[in-house]
């Protein structure tokens, strides 16, 4: 996505663990934002025209060895720059101020008050705050031309600007939640000191977006394969949106999705939004590819295989003379595999795995957003909540979660079981809290008695988790009542199943799936 008519603030990384948190803020306050490393060139910056910098936390301290270093450079560049914790530090640190290793960390809630109640980033907020701070190393000294602007206990700086260089830097962290009025603080920063525009907003991300396709495009045919979840999906449609027929979507069903997943696509697709849609309707192919196979890095490639193939003769037969492709590749894709070689995305974060060695030109229209902006652009295409609201799904699908070989019976108990795990949760409302919630079917028989009868089956394992981006997992505090539920259920209506447990294990140590 063409991203040039949007104001921006760029975040520059000291410490990955902060600098997504700050570009998602950013956002929040409709300025679009993009994470550079921190060994960034002056180039590089300026191609982008932002209207101000944003240096992140990073590790504990300036002087400690290997501690990425500030680029002066940066504040020559004539725009505005707020350095956070270690970026205020840095900033001190290069134009000549002083950070000293006291020996007191501040760490948590802390009292900050304002000293320069008329500075430009405090404006129209409260004297006395609490803020969060995490940090070992202080600012002792701030630079020639600087004011102090707040102190806390600990921090003789915990806040300073040269508003005449347009220079800023707070010791706490406003972009989490634990800092009330951090929210209000960035705005401050970004519409004041920046002069942004807040102009990064559902509609004219969605308008822009269909303007550069269409530029991009011009008459050419496109594909899109669809694999049911919400990426591809908002990706499909606005595609869709922007060039209508052009566009041809290709749903490879292959037989490992859950409860109702292809009537769903069919119907959003073909009914709801007219789209030409190529529904490959291919589960024997691939039972017949998993028919033996127990090993499940095995089973992922004979998947990821299988759906090359069936792909590649659909484009043959179907769709000779597309030229671009379509992939659901989203912003922390990029980010994670290294902000500057985009190529390298995982390859489980392609779009059903399309194949790579055929001659399309991929059209990213999702690259530079995150999950949550995804979502938001769903809803406002009119894509339908059971789509825009689904929880993340492998792409091998049930397979992995069927434990041994894959059989058409053991895939019926698991889908079956799977949809009474979602119903409930989804009658508890907990589908948007919880990151993942599903069944899982182990290779085990257990005893049991049903009546009077003895029975030998399978028993199905339940998995919750909460999670932020799926790198780390909780299981999910289930209410028993709940649990008790869809326990009782999966026995009563799933044939083959006598019993039902609840996994209890954390990523890590545990994966989120079982496999
Ligand atoms: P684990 O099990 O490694 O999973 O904790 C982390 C997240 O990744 C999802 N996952 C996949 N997603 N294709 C995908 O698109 C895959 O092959 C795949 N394998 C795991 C998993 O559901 C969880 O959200």
């Amino acid at each position: 996505m063409e991203t040039s008519s949007f104001d921006s603030v760029l975040v520059i990384d000291y410490g990955a663990q902060y600098a997504q948190l700050i570009a998602r803020r950013v956002r929040e306050c409709k300025v679009f934002s993009e994470i550079l490393p921190h060994d960034v060139s002056i180039e590089e910056i300026r191609k982008r025209r932002p209207r101000g910098l944003i240096l992140s936390g990073g590790p504990a301290s300036v002087y400690a060895p290997g501690a990425p270093a500030v680029n002066p450079a940066f504040f020559d560049l004539g725009i505005p720059v707020l350095g956070i914790c270690y970026g205020l530090q840095g900033m001190a640190q290069a134009l000549g101020g002083e950070v000293a290793h006291t020996g007191t960390r501040e760490y948590g809630k802390t009292e900050l008050h304002v000293t320069q109640p008329s500075s430009v980033l405090f404006e129209s907020l409260p004297e006395d705050q609490t803020v969060w701070m995490s940090h070992g190393d202080v600012v002792t000294r701030a630079p020639d031309g600087f004011q102090v602007t707040a102190s806390s206990e600990a921090s003789p700086v915990a806040a300073f600007e040269d508003r005449e260089r347009g220079l800023y830097g707070v010791q706490f962290h406003p972009e989490v939640a634990h800092t009330p009025r951090g929210l209000d603080l960035l705005k401050n920063f970004l519409y004041e000191a920046a002069d942004a525009r807040p102009s990064w907003t559902r509609v004219s991300i969605i308008e822009e977006a269909i303007k550069d396709i269409r530029e991009r495009v011009g008459s050419e045919q496109i594909i899109c394969g669809l694999s049911g979840g919400v990426d591809s999906a908002v990706a499909a449609v606005l595609v869709h949106k922007a060039v209508g027929d052009q566009l041809t979507c290709v749903f490879v069903d292959h037989g490992l999705l859950r409860a109702d997943e292809p009537e769903q696509v069919e119907e959003t697709f073909r009914r709801l939004f007219n789209i030409n849609l190529i529904h490959v309707k291919a589960q024997d192919r691939f039972l017949a590819k998993l028919a033996g196979v127990t090993d499940p890095e095995t089973k992922r490639r004979a998947i990821g295989e299988e759906f090359i193939r069936v792909f590649e003769e659909v484009a043959r037969t179907e769709l000779a003379g597309a030229r671009f492709l379509v992939q659901g590749t989203l912003y922390p894709d990029i980010i994670e595999s290294g902000t500057r070689d985009a190529a390298k995305i995982k390859s489980h974060h392609n779009v059903g795995g399309l194949p790579e060695d055929m001659d399309f030109e991929l059209i990213e229209p999702l690259r530079n957003l995150f999950k949550d902006e995804v979502r938001a652009i769903g809803e406002e295409l009119g894509l339908p909540d059971e789509i825009v609201w689904r929880q993340p799904f492998p792409g091998p699908g049930l397979a992995i979660r069927v434990i041994g070989d894959v059989t058409a019976e053991k895939l019926h108990i698991l889908r079956q079981a799977d949809a009474i795990v979602l119903d409930e949760v989804r009658k508890a409302d907990l589908t948007r809290t919880l990151w993942q919630s599903f069944a899982i079917l182990p290779d085990v028989r257990t005893v049991g008695v049903m009546g009077d009868e003895r029975s030998y089956a399978h028993p199905v394992v339940v998995r919750a988790v909460t999670s932020e981006d799926a790198m780390t997992a909780d299981w999910a505090r289930l209410p028993y009542e709940l649990l008790e539920k869809i326990a009782s259920r999966i026995v009563a209506e799933v044939p083959g199943v006598n019993r039902v447990a609840y996994d209890i294990t954390s990523k890590p140590p545990a994966t989120i799936e079982w496999e």
